[in-house]
């Protein structure tokens, strides 16, 4: 008898080394309509973003015993309801700090110099060199909104280019090189303000259109954690208004957002599809990660590294 692990979102399958070539495992690729039925024998689920782990979902898998998350972010999983169903729930926290932290950076500069709309012109017949000046990070203010692992990164990076920094995050006492202060303070001083928290009911739209308008005029917003912390239809306000100079996200309350979504008109927005983990050497480290969870978990009953302590019912 051999595990089965479904892998339903785009993970480098050549990476799960752990597993692969092991015969007591069956690692089996299975998306969309292939999904529910590929889980009625499945031991593991590997996912991303992308598949929503709710109970519906569990409730397919009677054999379930591992959700393993390529990635930091588990809120498409439903851990309370995997726990009360005995399953446990893996992520990958640091796999992806790097490839973050750096996709982050390159928004901010592509933002202040203007690469996406200048990029668009010249693609257009437009060379105009007048249109697209833009600013030197150099001598201005990062406001952090979390500075955790990837914030404590970015961080870095900005200080690098000669900004200060400044970090709201009520977890940190002190933090070298980063001024620790409120939220207002934060975003009323920054420059530049990127957000690095994971999406729960405290921080749920804690971009919203009274916080947006605490920040500087002329300021600039990124988010590369999670949509639904940014509130977009004050965003899009924000910059039609001209309060803010520019924003870029990669994340969005609904992934992907639907074409009429006002995101699309909008000044000054500069938009990835949710690149921050994307890679190659983060894909690697997040799915040998994973692998080595499931391994651990399935072979040697060795739940030490879940976000859980799953319990039957
Ligand atoms: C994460 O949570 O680490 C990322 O969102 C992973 C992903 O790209 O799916």
């Amino acid at each position: 008898m051999s595990y089965r692990v479904v892998v339903a979102d785009s993970v480098d399958v050549s990476a799960l080394t752990a597993i692969t070539g092991d015969p007591r495992f069956e690692i089996v690729v299975a998306t969309g309509s292939e999904l529910r039925p590929a889980l009625r024998d499945a031991a593991a689920l590997i996912v991303r973003s992308e598949t929503k782990v709710d109970d519906a979902l569990l409730q397919e898998a009677p054999h379930l015993r591992v959700v393993a998350r390529a990635g930091v972010g588990l809120d498409n999983i439903d851990v309370e309801a995997a726990t009360l169903r005995g399953v446990g729930v893996f992520n990958a926290p640091d796999a992806n700090t790097l490839a973050a932290a750096e996709m982050t950076v390159a928004l901010i500069l592509a933002l202040v110099r203007k690469v996406a709309a200048a990029d668009r012109a010249l693609r257009e017949g437009r060379w105009d060199r007048g249109a697209f000046k833009g600013v030197e990070l150099s001598g201005r203010t990062l406001g952090l909104v979390g500075a955790g692992r990837i914030g404590k990164e970015v961080a870095a990076r900005c200080r690098a280019f000669g900004m200060t920094v400044l970090a709201c995050d009520p977890y940190l006492e002190q933090c070298e090189g980063i001024e620790l202060c409120s939220l207002e303070k934060a975003l009323a001083e920054a420059d530049i303000v990127s957000v690095h928290v994971p999406l729960n009911d405290e921080t749920r739209h804690l971009l919203d259109a009274n916080r947006i308008a605490m920040m500087r005029r002329g300021s600039y917003l990124v988010n590369v954690s999670r949509g639904g912390v940014v509130d977009e239809a004050a965003l899009v306000e924000a910059l039609e208004s001209g309060h803010l100079a520019g924003a870029a996200l990669d994340v969005y309350e609904n992934e992907p957002p639907p074409l009429s979504s006002p995101l699309f008109q909008a000044p000054n927005l500069v938009l990835t599809p949710h690149l921050g983990a994307s890679t190659a050497e983060a894909q690697v480290r997040v799915a040998s990660e994973v692998a080595e969870s499931i391994r651990n978990a399935l072979i040697d009953g060795d739940l030490k590294a879940a976000v859980n302590a799953p319990r039957r019912a």
